[in-house]
């Protein structure tokens, strides 16, 4: 069971609090900000801070720049803005922040400023030990609220814990871990997850350790071709991995019944957004098919398992959503798995673009910031940024 101090229990009051954050949000060409959900999510460890009378600096990392090598794109400039903006009030951003502490003087309980993306320093990456204490030593508290990264050892999110003088988790990066807990540690059963998206290869670890805890374990995407393919079936030109056909079989072989799998698919000649969507039997696929969603008879399988869920695990849409004719497969999931009275959590990039894109946000139970560290919590690895809390909190 995860335990850690968290910054609801530290008393802050004149004291100077650094808050790793994860504001590593998507931008487009121009580097606008797409989506701010990440910075909406770390504001209330800020706020509380500021409100409890903590001078606050905050950093992040976007991107992942080259350390030493500053760019207006990977600059925490319209992060700050747009924290600001949020706070209604001047977010003021110091550069070179490790080197140059003049800012720290200025800095008094109620201030709060923002430190430069914190990848820029260098030593960051590999956790250096003299960056890390001088981080350490510009405050009197280190609040790690930097959910999506704690799968990272970085100066800014273990190196820092090991020296600073209190350490805690700030209310995001609790209630991330509070959520994942409470679905994976003691789930309320039927506990049921649904892992796709385009490889086996990259969530094999994922699958297998999930399929130990699951009661049901619904593949989607080209994850889904590979267990037809390895129940043999063709899939046609369809996104899958031949070579993964043995691993798919042995996770069948050793989980039994735990695998549903697609009686029916909607396939197209091509890729592509004005691909029209033909609904077959999953024995009919022909060669020259690629299979882009399921079909309704497999929805309709999968909605009573969502609907008796007492938990679900969600990463990964059924299909290529983003193509109108291929999103009823992620689209009645995503609906299912809202109208189901089970405790939902759902994480990832393409995962939280389609509960967007179907609108059902509302009525999942929990949804996660993290993309690479969800995945890593569902595999069952120590986060490296939520072992070191742990271990200061003993
Ligand atoms: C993410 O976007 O998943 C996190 O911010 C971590 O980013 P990273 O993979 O560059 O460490």
């Amino acid at each position: 069971m995860t335990k850690f101090k968290r910054l609801s229990e530290v008393d802050v009051q004149n004291k100077r609090v650094f808050i790793r954050a994860d504001m590593n949000v998507p931008q487009n060409d121009v580097g606008a900000i797409t989506d701010d959900t990440r910075i909406h999510a770390s504001l209330p460890a800020i706020q509380d801070a500021l409100a409890r009378g903590a001078a606050v600096m905050v950093t992040s990392h976007l991107g992942r720049p080259k350390e030493g090598e500053w760019s207006e794109r990977v600059s925490l400039t319209r992060v700050a803005a747009r924290v600001g903006e949020l706070l209604r009030r001047p977010v003021p951003l110091v550069s070179n922040w490790v080197e140059d502490r003049a800012w720290q003087d200025a800095l008094l309980p109620g201030d709060v400023v923002m430190l430069e993306n914190c990848r820029l320093n260098i030593g960051e990456k590999k956790n250096d030990e003299a960056l890390s204490k001088a981080m350490a030593s510009m405050c009197d508290v280190f609040a790690n609220d930097a959910f999506g990264t704690a799968h990272r050892a970085e100066a800014s999110t273990y190196g820092i814990a090991q020296y600073a003088p209190i350490v805690c988790a700030g209310p995001l990066m609790a209630a991330e871990l509070d959520a994942l807990t409470r679905a994976l540690a003691a789930p309320k059963r039927p506990l049921v997850a649904i892992v796709a998206g385009s490889k086996v290869s990259t969530k094999l670890t994922v699958l297998r350790a999930l399929a130990e805890k699951v009661d049901t374990l619904i593949v989607g995407g080209g994850i889904a071709n590979t267990f037809l393919l390895a129940q043999g079936y063709q899939v046609g030109e369809s996104l899958a991995e031949p070579e993964l056909v043995a691993e798919a079989q042995s996770l069948m072989r050793d989980f039994p019944d735990k695998f549903p799998l697609p009686v029916d698919v909607a396939c197209a000649k091509t890729f592509s957004s004005d691909a029209e969507a033909e609904m077959k039997a999953i024995d009919q696929v022909a060669a020259d098919d690629r299979i882009l969603d399921v079909g309704m008879k497999t929805v309709a399988a999968y909605a009573p398992i969502l609907q008796n869920a007492g938990t679900i695990v969600w990463n990964g849409p059924l299909g290529v959503f983003e193509f109108e004719a291929f999103a009823q497969g992620t689209k009645a999931l995503a609906e299912a798995i809202a109208a189901s009275p089970a405790f939902s959590i759902a994480g990832g990039g393409d995962t939280l673009a389609a509960i967007t894109a179907f609108g059902v946000g509302e009525n999942i139970s929990y949804i996660s910031t993290g993309g690479g560290a969800f995945l890593e919590f569902l595999e069952g690895k120590a986060l490296p940024a939520v072992a070191i809390l742990e271990s200061r909190m003993r």
